[in-house]
């Protein structure tokens, strides 16, 4: 085998990595450091860069949903944002990047939706399976401020991560029925578990295997209102990663004692996360696909003789 042939192959395999780029690299924030240093009560504003996961689904331009972003072209979010729309996907656009709602920076992407895959099994009634996939029609190019989050596998993962901390993100309003903030809003929480959830004065039983629960025993630190399919998300100090443990879904008002949010818990929806995949024709990247990018990537940079990593 001669040089360039070998060079060819070389160059096909950095390339089809390049491409594929699966999950190695998620839950991490390359401009704020690991976790904030103090605890946050009743929610602060967020630093710039801190959740590069965090997404605002926006219709004709107004903030809609929150949505986390799970890889380049998906996004989860809550499907009761989903269930009652009467527009068309058409008017929707997932942001990212996005801190102040107002003034999008340079570094928010803008993207529109090619498919909403709802969760089969959501119960309108019972806020059951509050989750809902949306497939872009063209990936996010990753940035410092625009990043995919973990999810955990399962229900026992979930538990192995140990998380140390927990917060809430969104642009809702601060109290019930009060006005959308305008900058991206961060909160400490603490998980509760289901139990203590579901106690009589609590939810009394609605809370099911399928969603976790999260705030302060006392009230205070919740989510409301325009925060409704974004996330719930935790720190790993072992793995050093944020995961995506709930999407927002339900509460009784904002901040009551005893009534803290409930999250659909993604770790049970892991392997729906996974399969899931745009049903066929609006598939933007089959494997296929991928192969042949890395094929014109590894002939371009064997014509031009460079050296670097095609991006995409
Ligand atoms: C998703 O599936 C792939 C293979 O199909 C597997 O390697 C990966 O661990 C799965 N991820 C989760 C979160 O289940
Ligand atoms: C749960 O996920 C962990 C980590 O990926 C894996 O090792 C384990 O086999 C999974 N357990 C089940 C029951 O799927
Ligand atoms: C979980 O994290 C705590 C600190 O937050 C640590 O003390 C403990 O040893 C950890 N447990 C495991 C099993 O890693």
């Amino acid at each position: 085998m001669d040089f360039t042939a070998l060079l060819l192959i070389v160059h096909v395999f950095m390339c089809l990595s390049a491409v594929t780029s699966p999950q190695d690299s998620c839950g991490q924030r390359l401009l704020v450091i690991p976790y904030g240093v103090s605890r946050i009560v009743g929610g602060r504003e967020a630093p710039e860069g801190a959740w590069p996961w965090q997404v605002s689904i926006q219709m004709h331009s107004r903030h809609y949903c929150g949505g986390t972003i799970v890889s380049s072209l998906k996004v989860l979010t809550a499907a009761h944002c989903f269930h009652k729309l009467k527009i068309s996907t058409k008017h929707l656009f997932v942001v990212a990047g996005l801190q102040v709602l107002s003034t999008p920076g340079i570094q928010t992407q803008t993207r529109s939706i090619s498919q909403v895959q709802m969760n089969e099994d959501y119960n309108i009634a019972t806020s059951d399976n509050d989750v809902t996939l949306l497939f872009l029609s063209s990936p996010f190019h990753f940035t410092d401020y625009i990043q995919p989050i973990c999810t955990p596998h399962n229900v026992t993962h979930e538990f192995t991560l140990n998380f140390s901390h927990c917060f809430i993100t969104g642009w809702g309003s601060k109290y019930y029925k009060g006005e959308l903030m305008n900058r991206l809003q961060e909160a400490e929480v603490v998980l509760i578990d289901r139990r203590t959830c579901n106690q009589f004065t609590w939810y009394n039983g609605l809370v099911t295997e399928n969603m976790i629960c999260a705030g302060l025993k006392s009230g205070g630190s919740d989510s409301c209102q325009g925060d409704s399919g974004g996330p719930l998300q935790c720190y790993s100090e072992d793995e050093d990663r944020f995961y995506v443990v709930g999407v927002t879904s339900f509460g009784i008002m904002c901040g009551l004692p005893r009534k803290p949010g409930v999250y659909a818990r993604t770790s049970r929806f892991a392997s729906w996360l996974n399969q899931s995949q745009p049903a066929s024709g609006s598939g933007v990247h089959g494997p296929n696909t991928r192969l042949i990018s890395a094929l014109l990537c590894a002939a371009l940079m064997w014509l031009l003789n460079i050296p670097t990593i095609c991006q995409q």
